[in-house]
This record gives structure tokens, sequence and C-alpha cells, in this order.
């Protein structure tokens, strides 16, 4: 038998039985088996014998070098602290380039902000600490970084206060084992099941403590489906924890509460206490990263470090197999401070186009052109609304990307335009693997310009995917980006049209015969760069190439959409993610909740799961409770398996569609509100869903809750996670009242609700004090819905006030930059409403023209009694009326109802009630 067909059957046996398997965990490392981790995790505090010396100030930044106390003549590595507007710290330390270590080690290129750097500050002085012991420099007029020598450890203290805030080697673990040339008896290859990592330079890894000091919970670092609030993962009464693993993999089958690291990986944690508020720590490292949440007392075996801890000090450990350190520190003392703070080094997330924001239907996957139309029409017939219709692997000619299988797909140019004319798109999946076919010319080009990732022997790597036999490209060398970003060209990408965008999936990079899934850790990448160091950002650099196709092919007027299972830091400037392949049962429904938080709080705010669960055959029940937690997600996608039964939302009766429908509805509804909040986020880094505890930080109540989010500032959404619930807890926070946003029933704030649950939503509520803006005509898609008036819905606090934004543009472009949009504060109290420009009075030279005006407003917790409006400058009066809270809901409560103001959405004018 030749060797390709052997290896086809090979493929062919590997997929027939994959559905069959189930989360197999000898085939990912343990700690145990990774031996940097297990070096790491054996090391007792204190054991860090470094100290700094020669300190001083150079290029204003602060300068040092760091040797082991007990050996003087070892090589020193090279310290910088610099300061950064906004009194971000950041520090690195490598090897010293001028005693020519064996190599020069990596820092991922492309994930700073380009003008990140002109934002230092310049260091004018040291001050001496203690005697000359430390040494401090001023990070703003509040707090201070303070180096000291003897140990060496790094802490920023808020002066006034003399209050630590985070510190980092006060444990004494900090260890960086320098690159070393081999000697003979050096063994350093590592094996793990059949795979052997040849590890050409050794032992490279480099560890330390991070302390938050004032803390109460921390946490951040995804991906992994767990908790929202990190526990811990080592200490007494915890029981043989893996640390929390950073390592992009393609986890078949994932569990629903694990320290595993799943297919992204940021390396950034958050701190939060009631008394202190938050900060946050940054390390830019895209080797595997192991990261250990140390409980109190973790340290008791080790006698001579007991030291009395505060109490709330939470101590952490950061174990990388390669890189350097350069890591960021960030103060707050807000949530949304350290937000801000974080994404200045990363960037914001990128502004999507409105369709993208809207429902999007996918399976693995539509069969051909007949059944797309047949999907596509069963919306229209039912009224239910969707903006993107996705194809899977199985559209391509051979799983080779930028292709049709034109039997099944013969017209896709029409197609697309079908969907086109109905406002609607389509995405088609580009995975890295390209299959080494000599008749596919990708693959040619690719090989002939050797833009492929090599093996550890200068060989294109060769791995198995979807196509069988793959290589992968480079995407780390700019040059090969470029050349990736020109195949999505309408020229290059034939049978592609303006409406189409992209799904980069497999990016981790998954490999099915590859060492734990993927690339082995001695694959070399454009400078020399080995896989090990650069493993967590492949996928990162993929995504960035392929956002860039997309950008280029609309000569830069369009904003792309791409969809990427792997991630990095920074991964929120080329696209949105999603949590991939989870399961279809209740556990999984209720830990995508933390996902997508965690995705949020690390900057990347355009997340979600997949609605129904990947693998397996929801029930109905489990099916619309998904949809309605799902039409909360800021990615709004329905996904399944190839193997799984057709699962569209009018396959299951007539009740359960209507349910799904009016859950899809609610999200066209809330469309623009949604809009207003990615807008927000591009702006400052603050994720459209939050934690609790970011709009109420010092309600302890709300720390560790993530069965319920905040969508925005406005409103709260409560997922249900169980079979037939009847009831539901729900804790509403804060001083002031909330609204059901179904029927508009007045609850406390402060205080855990019971509920009563029915089939027909989850519960979700507007805070008092706010004001959102709605769209309550449905169309076929949000495209249609463009020019469609909006509804107010004014919820009043205590003080009969309340208050909003609204941010519209064309959806599309890019002319915002230049001021095209229009941005309104709608401002109510002593029975006015205002609506306030924000946009910029200067610097705008345009404007984005809307006629939309507003139909209705709806008046929240008013005492009864009002008769009419008069709006200004018009002069005109209209009355107010009873209506219901929701337009096409015959069933809905009537409420107070300004009806008809006509008032243009783009406009000042004020409504003054009586
Ligand atoms: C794995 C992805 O996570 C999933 O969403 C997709 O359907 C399959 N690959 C096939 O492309």
């Amino acid at each position: 038998m030749r060797n390709e067909t052997l290896r086809f059957l090979v493929l062919v046996l590997f997929l027939f039985l994959c559905p069959t398997l189930s989360w197999k965990k000898e085939e990912f490392r343990t700690c145990e088996q990774t031996p940097f981790c297990k070096r790491g995790r054996s090391r007792a505090p204190g054991s860090s014998s470094v100290i700094a010396t020669d300190v001083a100030i150079s290029n204003g930044e602060l300068t040092a070098k760091l040797t082991p106390k007990d050996d003087p003549q070892s090589k020193p590595l090279i310290l910088r602290l610099s300061v950064y507007q906004d009194s971000i710290l950041r520090l690195t330390i490598d090897e010293d380039p001028s005693l020519s270590p064996p190599k020069t080690r990596f820092q991922p290129p492309d994930v700073l902000l380009p003008d990140f750097p002109s934002t230092k500050l310049w260091l004018p002085r040291l001050t001496s600490e203690d005697h000359g012991a430390a040494s401090s420099v001023r990070l703003s007029d509040a707090h201070s970084a303070v180096l000291r020598q003897h140990p060496f450890e790094l802490f920023i203290r808020h002066d006034a206060s003399s209050q630590r805030v985070i510190s980092l080697n006060s444990r004494g673990l900090f260890d960086f084992e320098p690159l070393r040339h081999k000697s003979d008896g050096d063994d350093w290859e590592e094996r793990f099941r059949s795979h052997t990592d040849s590890r050409p330079y050794g032992p490279q890894s480099i560890s330390f403590d991070v302390s938050f000091h004032a803390a109460d919970f921390v946490y951040g670092i995804p991906e992994r489906a767990s908790s929202l609030a990190l526990r811990p993962t080592r200490g007494p009464n915890v029981d043989h924890s893996e640390p929390y693993r950073l390592f992009n993999l393609d986890v078949f089958e994932y569990l629903h509460d694990s320290p595993f690291g799943l297919y992204g990986s940021v390396p950034f944690m958050l701190a939060h206490g009631k008394t202190r508020g938050t900060s946050g720590f940054f390390w830019l490292n895209a080797a595997e990263m192991q990261i250990d949440v140390l409980a109190p007392g973790w340290d008791a075996e080790y006698t001579d470090s007991l030291i009395a801890l505060p109490s709330n000090r939470i101590d952490t450990f950061w174990m990388s197999e390669a890189g350097v350190v350069d890591a960021f520190f960030f103060v707050g003392p807000s949530p949304k401070d350290v937000l801000r703070q974080y994404t200045a080094v990363t960037g914001t997330p990128a502004m999507p186009q409105l369709f993208s924001v809207a429902y999007h239907q996918c399976r693995w996957n539509y069969r051909d052109e007949e059944d797309v139309e047949h999907v596509d029409s069963k919306f229209d017939e039912l009224d239910i609304p969707y903006d993107v219709l996705w194809l899977d692997i199985e559209h391509t000619d051979g799983k080779r990307y930028f292709t049709w299988d034109r039997a099944l797909f013969p017209h896709p140019e029409e197609m697309q335009r079908k969907l086109a004319d109905k406002g609607r798109k389509m995405v088609t999946i580009v995975d890295p693997h390209i299959k080494r076919d000599d008749g596919f010319h990708l693959h040619k080009e690719a090989s002939q310009k050797g833009y492929y990732v090599k093996d550890a022997s200068g060989n294109d790597f060769d791995g198995w995917c979807w196509p069988g036999s793959s290589s992968y490209p480079d995407t780390l060398n700019p040059e090969i980006r470029e050349w990736w970003a020109e195949k999505f060209s309408y020229k290059n990408y034939v049978g592609s049209t303006p409406s189409l965008y992209i799904w980069n999936d497999m990016n981790e990079p998954s490999v099915f015969n590859g060492p734990e899934v993927s690339m082995p850790r001695d694959a070399l990448h454009y400078g020399g760069v080995e896989h090990r160091e650069l493993h967590n950002a492949y996928g990162y650099y993929f995504h960035m190439a392929t956002a860039d196709g997309l950008l280029k092919r609309g000569e830069g007027k369009d904003r792309p959409f791409v969809l990427s299972r792997a991630l990095f830091a920074g991964s929120q400037r080329h696209g949105a993610v999603w949590t991939g392949d989870n399961t279809a049962d209740w556990d999984h429904l209720r830990v995508s909740v933390p996902m997508i938080l965690t995705l949020g709080l690390t900057g990347i705010s355009f997340s979600g799961a997949d609605v129904g669960g990947f693998f397996g055959n929801p029930e109905p029940e489990l099916l619309v409770r998904w949809y309605q937690l799902g039409a909360y997600y800021p990615f709004f996608r329905a996904h399944a398996h190839h193997d799984t039964k057709r699962r569209e939302p009018w396959l299951f009766g007539e009740r359960n569609t209507e349910l799904i429908k009016e859950a899809i509805h609610v999200r066209y509804a809330l469309l623009p509100y949604f809009y207003t909040l990615f807008r927000e986020a591009n702006t400052s880094g603050v994720p459209v869903v939050r934690p609790l505890w970011m709009e109420f930080p010092s309600d302890e109540a709300t720390f560790s809750n993530d069965e319920a989010f905040m969508v925005g500032g406005s409103l709260l959404v409560q997922g249900i996670y169980t079979e037939r619930a009847k009831h539901a807890s729900v804790y509403l926070p804060g001083k002031e009242s909330w609204y059901d946003m179904r029927t508009s029933t007045v609850y406390k704030g402060g205080v855990t609700h019971k509920l009563d649950i029915t089939e027909e939503s989850i519960p979700a509520f507007q805070r008092a004090g706010t004001i959102i803006a709605r769209k309550d005509r449905f169309r076929r898609s949000s495209t249609q819905m463009a020019n469609d008036p909006y509804t107010l819905v004014i919820a009043l606090n205590s003080s009969q006030a309340a208050e909003g934004e609204l941010y519209i543009d064309d959806g599309s472009s890019f002319n915002f930059l230049q001021g095209a949009y229009i941005h309104r504060r709608f401002f109510f109290s002593n029975g006015k409403l205002t609506s306030i420009d924000l946009t910029p009075a200067s610097g705008s030279n345009r404007r984005y023209p809307s006629d939309a005006f507003i139909e209705r407003i709806i008046l929240l917790g008013h005492p009864p009694g009002l008769k009419n409006a008069l709006i200004e400058p018009s002069n005109d009066k209209v009355d107010i009326e009873l209506a219901p809270l929701w337009f096409l809901r015959a069933r809905a409560p009537a409420v107070m109802t300004i009806r008809k103001p006509s008032v243009r959405v783009g406009e000042d004018w004020t409504i003054t009630v009586s």
C-alpha cells in the first residue's frame, strides 16, 4: 500500500473514532510531567538568593543587575524598570546581550500597542530608601515603585498609606535559568508519550511570585472552564490541584470545571478587594505558563518562613518555560481603571460591524446551497431575525481552504448575494493547516517560498489535521502575514464577495498527531524562534493576518470580522473569539458565563459560547435556556457538531420555536444598547459583559458571583442552569432598585430575591437610574433595522432621576474614526428628559446623518398621574398614556409611555413631563 493511502486510512479511522472519545486526560501533560513546572513547584519560599546591584537611572529608566548572592561571579541579569502614563509600571529582566548568551530570548512582537512606548515617562531620579537598601521611583502622585536590593524584591506602594499594592519576589521564589552551551553529558531531551522534544537550548524557564495586597479574590488568566474567582491551587485544604495552565490546546470534550488550559492564553491576572479596589499584573510571554494561586498557609511546611501574613494578601506563583520577564503592573484602583490601564498596553477591542453583534446561525455543516437556502428562508417564514449564516470545513474542496466543493456549492457568489439582498452575511472557515497537495496552489506557493513553520531538522513541518498531511504558515513573520492577507482579495479567494467574512479555527495550532494535539515545541519559526517560545501566540498572529486580509480586501473601508478559537493578549484588536467545543449539558451552560466574563476582564470583550452546546443533543428545554442566556453574550452564535441532530430554532415544536424567537428578539431589540457598549469597550477597554463587582466594587456579595452578570452598567442577567427550574435566587446589588425587564416589577437592591421562574425568560433587570435605547420593530436582519425608530426605557431611581447613552454610526465603515457618529447622553431629572451631544466639539469634521427618531419613551418608576409631555424646541405637546412595555408582545404589562415624541435621535431636545 502506498504511504499516502495508508495515511489516509489512518486519518479516516481517527475521524471515525473521534466522536466516541471523550476528555483524554492522559493525552495532556500534568505539572508533574512538565519538568519546568515540577522544578518550579518544588522550590521553597525564600530559596531565591538573587540580589540587585548597580541600581541607577539610565535613559529615563531604572536599571540594575541581578546576581545570585552566593555566586557573584555568575553572569548578571539586566533589570529595567520603566514608568508609563496612567501609573503603569513595566519590569523587564533578561540576560545581558553584551555577555553573548547562546541565543536571544524571545519577546512576542506586535502585541504591545504601537504607540504604547511613546507614553513612557522619563524618570528623573532615584530616591534612596531604608538607608540605601532600597531605591524608589514615583509612578504618580499617589504611588511609588520600590526596588529592594538584598534580597531582590519589587513592590508598588500607595505612598499616603504606606500600603503595598502588588509585589514581586516577596516570597523569594524568583528563578531565571540562563541559557547555556550544551556540554558532554547534558541530556536535555524531554519525552512525553511517543514524542521527544530535542530541547536544543536546554532549561530556560523563569519563575517568580507575585503578591496582591488588600485583595479578596484574584481573577483572569483565561482560557479555562472554571469559576470566575480563581480558587487556590496549593496550600491547606487544596487536594492535588494542578496549577492554572496557559498553553493553547485543542482539548476534545473539555471538562466544565478544571484548571486545565484550553484554546487561548492571556497571562493577565486581576485582584480585587473591598478595602483597596483592583490591581492587575500582566506577563507578556507566549511560552507555556503555569500559575499557582496559593492558599493562606501554603508555606507552612517551610518552617523558616513562618512570617505572619496580612490576611488579605494573595500570593501567586508564575512559571514559564521560556522567554524573558516583561511584566506590567496596574494599580487601578477601580476595576475599570485596571481595564483602561491594561488596554493602554495591549489595545482596546476593535469596533465590530453591527451585523456581527446580531445573531449568527452555524452548524458543522450546512450541506449545500439548497440547505443554505432552506435554512435562510425558514427564518423569514417564521419572522426570526438572523444576520449571518456560517459554513464549516465541509464547504471546501477536500479541506483546501479558499476553495469550494463545487458539487455542493456550485454558485457561491450567487448564494452570498441572495443573503446580502436581505442584509445578511456569510462566514466561511479558514484554518491554518494547509493541505500538502502539490496540486493545491496555496501549498505550492507556501512551500516554494519557504513560508511554512519548520520542524527541528529544518524541513517544512508536516502534521495531521482535517486535510490529512498539512503544513502551517509561519505567521510570526510579517512578510508571511502580508502574503496570507493577500489570499483574501476577491481575486485570490475565488467565490468570495464583500458580504463574506472569516472564521479561524484550529489555530492553537491543532495537530492531531502532535504532542498534546499540537505542534512540537522544537519546531522552528522565523528568526530561529522555537515553537515553545511562541506557542501561545501562534493563533494570535494567524488571526491578525486574517483580519488584515479582510481589511485589505475592502481597501481599508470595511471593518473586518474574524472569529478565532486561539487567542492571546491583544486578540481583542483583531476580532471575536469563542469558547470552543463545549457540550450540550447544563454544567457547560453555566460555565459559559465565568468563561466569557474572564475573557472580558482580560480585554477580550467580543466572545461567546456555542449556543446549544457543540457536542451532544440538547433537550429542548436546555436549548431554549441557552438561547435565553446566549442572547446576552457579546457574541451570539448557535453551533453544533456534525454528528448532532439538526437543531435550527423551528425543530422542537411550536412553543419552543416561539421561545427561541422571543430570545432572539430580545437581542435584536437591545442591539442599540449592545452596540453602544461595544463602542464603550472600543474607547475604554471596559468589557460589554461584566462581573457584578465591576459595577459594585465594594459589595462583597458580588465578588464570587458568576451565575449572574452585568450587560454594561444597566442590565443584570441571571442564567437558569437547572432543568425544570421553578424558582431562582437572584442577588440584586446596590442601594437602588431593579426593574424586571419583562414585567417592569420593581425589586429592592442589596437583597437576594427568590423569584418564580417560567419557561418564558431568564431573569433580567434594568437598574434604577439608567436609560437604555431599544429598537422594537423586527426585521430580517440588523442591517434592515438601520433607520428604524428607537424606544427609550427610563428606569427611575429613588431620586426620580436616570441617565444613559446611545452610540450610532454607519455600522460598518471606519468613518466613525473621523467623527461620523452620533453619541448622546440622555438625562432625566426633575421631570425633564434632556438629550445631550457627547461628540467632541472640535476635531470631528464629519457627522453621521440619521433621520431616525424616537418613537416611544417609557417611564418606569414615576408616580402615577402624568398627563402630557412638552417637547422643546418644537413646543409640541403629546399625551402620556399607558402602553405595553414591549411593543410586539400582546401580554406585556402597560406602562407609562410618551408615544410619538417624534424627536430625532441625533438632535438636542428636552421633554418635560407633567
Ligand atoms: C473545531 C471547532 O471548535 C468547531 O467549532 C468546528 O465545527 C470544527 N472544528 C470543524 O471545523
